[in-house]
Parts: C-alpha cells; sequence; structure tokens
C-alpha cells in the first residue's frame, strides 16, 4: 500500500488562519506543528474581514451590552455564559493587544478608534488599515509566528483525515508536497475556519472548504447548529469568486442601501434601516434581487464621514471598474459565515480525546442562530487563546499503539474537467437548496442531487497501482470530499429544523418555534444523520 511518513509531534495545529496562529503563538515555548494546506501563512478567512473586532472598550460600554447585543442577534440560541466569556475575555484581549502595540487605528493620545456596525448598541469596533484589520492582524501575527522558534510551519500540507484509535484522536493525516505524511500527535488543535467556498457565491477565500468540520465529522465528533449560514448582505455583485466584501463598517458610516429608483427601501423593512441586523438586511435585499431588481450601496456619505477609512473597498471598486464617489456600486448577499460547527465547551475542548476546535470551524454556543457583526475575529482572539492555555495544562495519557492508517486510494490524476465540474454543481446546489431562504422541496432536492454528486466523486477514487497520486490531485479530491459532506450535513439540518430562526429561514415553517430554542447540547447532529 502506499507508504506514509511518520513525524511525530506534541501539538499539531490544523489552520493558518487568526485562530490557528494565535493558539499556536499563545502555545509558546510548547512545540507546535502548524499545519497550512496554503503556500505561505496566513490562509483563511481572516485575511479578508475588514470592518473590525467588537469588544466594549469605549467609555460607557461595558461587556455585559455587547453580550445582550450578541445574544440578541443570535435570535434565542446563544449560550448567555459563553457570550459573557467572549466579550468580557475579549475586551481584555483587545486591551493587551493594544498595550502589546498591535498597529490598530488610534486616536493621537494612542486610544483605538471606535467603529460602529449594525445591531451593536455602541461604537465598539476596534479597526486597523482602516478597513484592512483581518489583514493587518494576521500579516503582524504571522511575522511573530515566523519568528518563534517552537513553532514548526508546515506549508502545502492539506490534512486529509484525523487518525483514531476509538475516541481518541492519535493525528492527522496529510497529503504533503512530497507524499503522505503522519502527524502522531497526542493534541490536535482544528483551526481551519469556514464553509463559504462549499456555495456557489461567497465572501470566503477558494480554501474556506470546510475541512475541520468535515475531518470531525467522519472521525465521529459532536457537530451542532450545522444550518446556520449567515450571508453577508453587501458582497459586491460582480462575476467574481470570492465575491468580494463591501464591509459593514460602511453602512455604520452612513453607506445607504438603494433600488434602481434610488429609494432607501430598508427604511420601511426595518426601524434600524441599514443598521438593522445582518440577516434582516440580507433578505430584504435578496427579496429584491429573487424579483428581478438589483440592490445598490451608495457609499458616498461613508467617504465622506470618513476619507481615510476605505482603502480596501475603494481598491476592490477600482480593480472591478467601479466609481464609488460617482454613482452607488451593485451589491448582494453571500455566504459568509458558518454559526455551526464542531461542538466544544468554554476551553475550545470538542467532544473527541486530544481534539479542540478554535474560531470558525468550532461550535462554542456564541454566535447562536446569526453571528454579530464583527464577532467572529473577537472569537478566533479569544477562543485561540483558551484552547492554548487548556492544551497547555492537560496532562494526556501516552498515545496508545496504533496502526498505521492506509492513505484514501485517489486516482493518479483526478480527472480535472470532471472533478471542476462536480465541484461547480455542488456549489450550485448548495447555493440554490440550501441559501439565504429556503424551504422543505428544495432542501430534499438539493440532499437528493449532493448524494448523487458523492455518489460520483466516489467513482473517482482511483485504483492505487495507477501510482501515487499527486498533492494537487489529492488536494482537489479532498476538498471536493469536504464540500460535499459539509453541504449534505447542512442540508440535513435545515431539513430538520422546522421554522424560521436567524440566519435559517424557510418560506414553509416563517415563524419561529419556541420548542426549538434548545441549549446546543440538545441540538447535535453527526455524521449518521445523512
Ligand atoms: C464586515 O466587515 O462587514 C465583515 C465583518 C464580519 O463579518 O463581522
Amino acid at each position: 500500500s502506499t507508504p506514509c511518513t511518520v513525524r511525530d509531534a506534541e501539538i499539531v495545529v490544523v489552520g493558518s488562519g487568526l485562530a490557528g496562529m494565535t493558539a499556536a503563538l499563545a502555545l509558546a515555548p510548547r512545540a507546535v506543528t502548524l499545519l497550512t494546506k496554503t503556500d505561505d501563512l496566513p490562509g483563511g478567512s481572516s485575511l479578508y474581514a475588514q470592518g473590525g473586532i467588537a469588544a466594549a472598550i469605549g467609555p460607557g460600554d461595558s461587556p455585559q451590552d455587547h453580550a445582550a447585543d450578541t445574544r440578541d442577534a443570535g435570535a434565542g440560541l446563544v449560550d448567555a455564559a459563553m457570550a459573557a466569556l467572549l466579550t468580557q475575555d475579549g475586551a481584555d484581549r483587545i486591551r493587551a493587544l493594544l498595550a502589546d502595540g498591535l498597529p490598530f487605528d488610534r486616536d493621537a493620545s494612542g486610544a483605538a478608534l471606535l467603529g460602529r456596525e449594525a445591531a451593536h448598541g455602541a461604537a465598539r469596533i476596534v479597526h486597523a488599515g482602516g478597513d484592512a484589520t483581518g489583514r493587518t492582524l494576521v500579516l503582524a501575527l504571522a511575522d511573530r509566528l515566523r519568528a518563534t522558534p517552537s513553532v514548526r510551519v508546515e506549508a502545502n500540507a492539506f490534512a486529509v483525515d484525523l487518525v483514531m484509535r476509538g475516541n481518541r484522536v492519535c493525528g492527522v493525516l496529510a497529503m504533503h508536497a512530497d507524499g503522505w505524511v503522519l502527524h502522531r500527535a497526542p493534541r490536535v488543535i482544528l483551526a481551519t475556519g469556514g464553509v463559504g467556498a462549499a456555495f456557489a457565491r461567497t465572501t470566503n477565500p477558494a480554501e474556506a472548504t470546510g475541512d475541520g468540520l468535515a475531518l470531525a465529522a467522519r472521525a465521529g465528533a459532536a457537530l451542532a447548529d450545522l444550518e446556520f449560514v449567515q450571508f453577508h448582505p453587501t458582497a459586491l455583485d460582480v462575476e467574481a469568486d470570492p465575491r468580494p466584501l463591501l464591509t459593514e463598517a460602511l453602512r455604520g458610516a452612513g453607506a445607504t442601501l438603494r433600488n434602481r429608483a434610488e429609494e432607501r427601501f430598508m427604511r420601511t423593512e426595518h426601524p434600524l434601516a441599514e443598521l438593522a441586523p445582518r440577516d434582516v438586511v440580507a433578505r430584504a435585499i435578496g427579496a429584491r434581487i429573487k424579483a428581478g431588481e438589483r440592490v445598490f450601496l451608495d457609499l458616498r456619505p461613508a467617504l465622506a464621514a470618513k476619507p481615510e477609512g476605505f482603502p480596501t473597498v475603494l481598491a476592490i471598486c477600482a480593480r472591478h471598474g467601479l466609481d464609488p464617489f460617482a454613482e452607488p456600486v451593485p451589491v448582494a448577499p453571500a455566504a459568509h459565515y458558518h454559526m455551526g460547527g464542531v461542538v466544544t465547551d468554554p476551553d475550545g475542548r470538542t467532544s473527541l480525546d486530544g481534539l479542540w476546535a478554535c474560531g470558525e470551524v468550532a461550535c462554542t454556543g456564541v454566535h447562536g442562530a446569526n453571528r454579530l457583526a464583527s464577532n467572529s475575529l473577537l472569537e478566533a482572539l479569544v477562543f485561540g487563546g483558551r484552547v492554548a492555555r487548556d492544551v497547555a495544562a492537560r496532562p494526556l495519557a501516552p498515545l496508545p499503539p496504533f496502526a498505521l492508517p492506509t492513505p484514501p486510494a485517489v486516482a493518479a490524476e483526478v480527472g480535472g474537467a470532471l472533478l471542476d465540474a462536480l465541484t461547480a454543481e455542488s456549489r450550485r446546489v448548495l447555493y440554490e437548496g440550501a441559501g439565504l431562504v429556503r424551504d422543505g422541496l428544495g432542501l430534499l432536492a438539493a440532499r437528493r442531487k449532493l448524494g448523487r454528486l458523492a455518489a460520483a466523486l466516489d467513482t473517482l477514487r482511483g485504483d492505487p497501482t495507477d501510482g501515487a497520486p499527486t498533492p494537487t490531485a489529492v488536494r482537489r479530491w479532498g476538498e471536493a470530499r469536504n464540500r460535499l459532506l459539509v453541504g449534505r450535513l447542512i442540508v440535513q439540518a435545515a431539513l430538520a429544523r422546522e421554522e424560521s430562526r436567524g440566519a435559517h429561514c424557510r418560506t414553509d415553517h416563517p415563524l419561529a418555534n419556541p420548542a426549538l430554542a434548545q441549549p446546543l447540547s440538545r441540538r447535535t447532529h453527526t455524521l449518521t444523520d445523512l
């Protein structure tokens, strides 16, 4: 069978966005192997986060108020204790990063400048580089990580499966540029981000294929809230993959939504108009687009209010030949953030021994049915740090002896055009069947089609005697497999939730059912649900 090199590690982190890098840095000087499937640090969606990080550090604000806004946005499913922890720990962490000299935007006295975003009761959005918050932060952390000798970064390393012995995680099987490697380790941290690239239209980068969620699902971890996928209301409506994000902070600074007749339709949709919760704004835009209209964002009030505030947005518009100073630009909702994920406790522990999860791949219960704007980078910082503390503090029994895993048989050259077509189809089916607005019939059709595509993908599994698959073939096949699995799990969870709540909107069950506002432990799914 295909040979597999064994490398022993103390701790393996999978993923190189804000959560994974935060955990790896906080674990120093303990030895960490960080696997990233991208060419270099950083990877993932954090790099694309524009608006900022929510933290109750301003005068008159409090973590309690921030927690209350987080709970309100989450439509009855937020775990109150977790929200309290996120907002309290979050404020402390942001103060510490400010004191540590991280390049946040500040006033002349050195205090952080605080922006405003939808559904926040106070100006509490810390930002950097105007609207380049994620990029500024993760580039700074990547520099620190490269200078941290205890962290061994393995780039172009695609994690294919967790290696299990019973309920115990014993390592990660990964495809590297030079072949299969088993990273044998008693502690594994998943920080692989979200699932946006499983949908046809997304603000997430191509690597957001739900890898960590799929790995955990195949290993039997408890998963929850998978039906809750947040669509960002204002992705630029151009033929680009991913769809460029036009940050929520624009509306916080006065940008308005308009129909073709230049009317501000959000005023009749919600008392907070453009600053209504994200799901409300996204659905108001989506309904108009479905009716054949186009929707536009008038950036001019925001650009006048904050002339230096939006360099990333201006660069995006220029790249697509649009002049936001001259006229409103077209926008449409796109898959943006997964509230569901691998169930974790306050220290990021999952239901599997030796496995932790942090960042978007985790489901801590802080977001419930709908995440509040700018709580995602905060979550990555807070839970990346908490996971590191717990991992460092927990003595684990040595690994039991176990047989080396057999790498999956992937055709030496997985047929390029066939796989491309299958991937495009699975992304389209998920976007259409389990998108911003769903119904039972559409979900059933999506379930059937995704099941057929999963069977078709299986036929691309090669005969190992064909020769060794290339690393590119394994990654492409593995990402397609993961996209299909997380898509099927999302559809299944969306079918099971016969109500509308937060980001999960079903036209055949338009009301919320109070009986379904259950604690996290009652909302879990496993692979056997498929
Ligand atoms: C944005 O800047 O609108 C995205 C930030 C977020 O998703 O919270």
